[in-house]
């Protein structure tokens, strides 16, 4: 792989853990950062999914290891962050972009299990991570966390409560660690995807989905990776608390091309409430 002409020049030889990476935006974020030469770690729960994704990147040029944990379990942060320290010596860039939204549920269906395993992945993940690779960061004066939003942290989304109320407290964490963190050299800024298809979905419904947002068309994960280059890049060296939107524009309309997912066609009837 080349670094040259990439406008990134700073991030070459940067050690990087990026979660969540095994498949989707998390995976093209980790293949962009290792085109620009830096040293890719690449989490994910789905061990085989990591180490493919690794395997690919070193096969086309790049330096990658896979370092599988579930990022809700502190001793497996633990243990990954200790792995890419005595393989590469630091960890100058943090992208926190593992997630969960299934199963999807109205508010009524809901229950405790369901919310408290969708808040351990989606934001004690992100605290956790963030609060191990900070502390790494801040010893060397210099550090980039990115974390993942969503539209759902302003916008709600139909059937996605605890989803929603983990990507707000997303963007809260990424503030409140911005100004803890920024005396010791290290910047926190979150990403906020619009509607990238992740699931490879059929050209027309690409097109349909793709009409109502002011852009024209639906995102693919390469789109979040120019953005997630700059904001670990030094050109964004006075950047901090701040969200980024990928989204073609689709938070700048009245209504979300999402909205009618789940229909109130689809709420429970009023009989079946316990
Ligand atoms: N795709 C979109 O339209 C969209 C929109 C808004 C926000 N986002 C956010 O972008 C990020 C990536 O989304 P995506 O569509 O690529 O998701 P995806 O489901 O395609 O990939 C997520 C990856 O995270 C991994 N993962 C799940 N739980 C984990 C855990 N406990 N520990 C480690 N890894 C775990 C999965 O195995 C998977 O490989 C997420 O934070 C998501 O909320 C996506």
């Amino acid at each position: 792989m080349s670094s040259a002409s990439t406008g990134h020049e700073s991030l070459a030889g940067r050690v990087v853990v990026v979660t969540g990476a095994g498949k989707g935006i998390g995976l093209a974020i980790a293949e962009r950062f290792a085109s620009v030469g830096a040293k890719v770690a690449i989490n994910d729960v789905d061990e085989s999914a990591a180490s493919s994704a690794a395997a690919a990147i070193e096969v086309d040029g790049g330096i990658a290891i896979a370092t599988p944990a579930d990022v809700s379990d502190s001793s497996q942060v633990a243990e990954m962050f200790d792995r890419v320290v005595a393989e590469w010596g630091t960890v100058d860039v943090l992208v926190n972009n593992a997630a969960i939204v299934s199963p999807t549920l109205h508010f009524f269906d809901a229950d405790e299990a369901w919310w408290r395993r969708i808040i351990d992945v989606n934001l004690t993940g992100h605290f956790l991570c963030g609060h191990r690779a900070s502390k790494i960061m801040a010893k060397q004066g210099r550090g980039s966390i990115i974390n993942m939003s969503s539209g759902g942290a302003t916008r709600a989304h139909r059937a996605f409560t605890a989803y929603d109320a983990s990507k707000g407290g997303i963007e809260a964490l990424t503030r409140a660690m911005a100004l803890d963190l920024g005396p010791y050299g290290v910047r926190v800024n979150a990403l906020m995807p619009g509607s990238i298809d992740t699931v490879g979905m059929d050209p027309e419904a690409r097109a349909l989905r793709g009409e109502n947002i002011p852009a024209g068309r639906i995102g693919v994960p390469f789109d979040m990776t120019g953005p997630a280059l700059f904001l670990a890049s030094d050109d964004a060296d006075y950047v901090t608390g701040d969200v980024l939107r990928v989204d073609g524009g689709m938070l700048s309309q009245q209504r979300s091309a999402t909205v009618d997912i789940h229909p109130p066609s689809m709420f429970p009837d009023i009989g079946s409430i316990e």
